[in-house]
């Protein structure tokens, strides 16, 4: 019964705070099929979560607001209710019929427009705080669906671990995987728009329709990148990365297919653009490898980090 009454003040108390902390992503497969009707393209897709975070603390306030932190330069996000945190924090009390607001203080490390997923990380990490903090106590399913209309990559965010995403790439069905795989990610200084990227693929289809293999049919996630993921076997990855915006990405940004071939040449099994970039993933055979994978890549000016691969979704942290 202490316990109880404790747990009832608490949800109430004005001091409280919600901590949340929502993974960064990396798609080890993406094949994009047609534009549709609203704009988006049909995907194919493998996310794997991977160990570099976002913190999203939520504050009971009276309005709604944000202000970051973090070890990315943090100085040109939105902060209006345009921000993708908020608007999750705004339709959470919509959809709920929650009366007051929320202060969201977030502490970025996934790069900014990285093709990491940061901004909808932020998003399904601030479904969840404030779902925490208010009581509204919504199902998965429910913060789910919500996550789904902020944008494509929010419910992934959401669920975490090992996932195939269809339709816009919010259609999920969890997949199985053993393991940890070891990543190196290299960053860029400038960020990519996503949109810019699906353009460009879309103006070099129309270009070469006659030569290029049809995209009429739902693209599928084909069936050996599911085995590795399942095996836990990175050399068995490494053959079967795939992503379709990666040449786009890299007619818009040719310098990264250096990147590629730097890590390459240091000793990565193999290397993906990830998302629509600029962020570039290098999968290395196991823990030691990837050390001196970033060690080198360090060396050469480059600024990167090591990560593992899959984490779990957005969850609240206890402080
Ligand atoms: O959903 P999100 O806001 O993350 O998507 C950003 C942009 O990426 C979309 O506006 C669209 O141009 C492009 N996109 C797409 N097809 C998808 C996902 C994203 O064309 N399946």
């Amino acid at each position: 019964a202490a316990d109880a009454r404790r747990r009832d003040t608490n949800a109430t108390d004005p001091d409280r705070s919600v901590h949340v902390r929502a993974p960064g992503k990396i798609n080890v497969f993406l094949r994009v099929g047609e534009v549709r009707e609203d704009g988006y393209h049909d995907l194919a897709t493998a996310y794997q979560a991977v160990s570099l975070y976002e913190d999203v603390v939520a504050h009971h306030d009276d309005g709604f607001s944000v202000s970051f932190t973090g070890s990315v330069d943090v100085s040109s996000l939105p902060t209006d209710s345009s921000n993708l945190a908020m608007r999750a924090a705004r339709a959470l009390a919509r959809r709920t019929g929650y009366r007051g607001g929320v202060h969201l203080e977030i502490d970025k490390n996934v790069p900014i427009a990285g093709g990491m997923g940061g901004g909808s990380a932020d998003a399904a990490a601030a479904l969840v705080a404030c779902d925490a903090l208010w009581g509204t106590a919504l199902s998965r399913e429910q913060l789910l669906k919500l996550a789904a209309r902020l944008g494509a990559d929010v419910p992934f965010a959401l669920m975490g671990g090992t996932a195939i995403g269809t339709d816009r790439g919010d259609r999920l069905s969890p997949a199985l995987a053993r393991g940890t795989f070891h990543w190196v990610l290299a960053f860029s200084d400038e960020g990519m728009s996503t949109p810019h990227v699906y353009t460009a693929l879309d103006a070099h289809r129309e270009r070469y329709a006659a030569d290029i293999r049809p995209v009429s049919t739902a693209p599928t996630v084909e069936a050996n990148v599911l085995q590795a993921l399942r095996a836990g076997d990175p050399e068995m990855l490494a053959d079967c990365l795939s992503n379709d915006l990666q040449a786009p990405a890299l007619r818009l940004r040719p310098e990264l297919a250096e990147v590629l071939e730097l890590g390459e040449t240091s000793g990565a099994l193999a290397g993906i653009v990830s998302g629509s970039g600029p962020t570039v993933a290098l999968l290395a055979a196991d823990a030691e490898s990837a050390i001196d994978l970033h060690v080198a890549l360090s060396a050469s000016g480059l600024r990167a980090a090591r990560v593992t691969g899959p984490v779990a979704g957005a969850r609240v942290v206890a402080d």
